[in-house]
């Protein structure tokens, strides 16, 4: 066992991981934050996709235990101080991007990952972006318009899916 201590939103936390523990495991288990979700055995889904030191990372791809000192955002961590939606949140509901909403707090950090480096992304660099998040239920057509919406540009004319 190793005792960590990292930043998850904001707060200090500190706890007893095994060193095969997982960041998504440690999150969701030994933090309660289960926002962040599961999709697959295999690093390809992104429902795990949490920030880590400002960089979108795939929590099931990391041990928890190589993270002392870390600063995690996990997609509760993205709600303003209210608890209401923030602006990212927000543009999903709006523009449908979502269905079953498994992948989607997954969606949600790695758009928000996107928009700190390129806050005015083209439709490409959205699509490209998001690459290695899967989603089954939208075909990703009003998520992309989602992103571009919270990112301040005209979906107006974008195609509706
Ligand atoms: Fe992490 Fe699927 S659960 S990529
Ligand atoms: Fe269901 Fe994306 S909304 S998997």
């Amino acid at each position: 066992m190793a005792k960590i201590t990292m930043t998850v939103n904001g707060k200090s936390v500190s706890g007893d991981v095994e060193g095969r523990t997982l960041l998504v495991d440690y999150l969701r288990q030994g933090l309660g934050l289960t926002g962040t979700h599961v999709g697959c055995d295999t690093s390809q889904c992104g429902a795990c996709v949490v920030h880590v030191d400002g960089m979108a990372v795939k929590s099931c791809t990391v041990f928890a235990a190589d993270l002392e000192g870390a600063d995690v955002v996990t997609i509760e961590g993205v709600a303003d101080a209210e608890g209401s939606l923030g602006a990212l949140q927000q543009a999903f509901r709006d523009h449908h991007g979502l269905q079953c909403g498994y992948c989607t707090p997954g969606m949600v950090m790695s758009a928000a990952a996107l928009l700190a480096e390129n806050p005015k992304p083209t439709e490409a660099e959205v699509r490209h972006y998001l690459e290695g998040n899967i989603c089954r239920c939208t075909g990703y057509q009003n998520i992309v318009k989602a992103v571009l919406a919270a990112s301040g540009q005209d979906v107006s004319t974008f195609a509706a899916e």
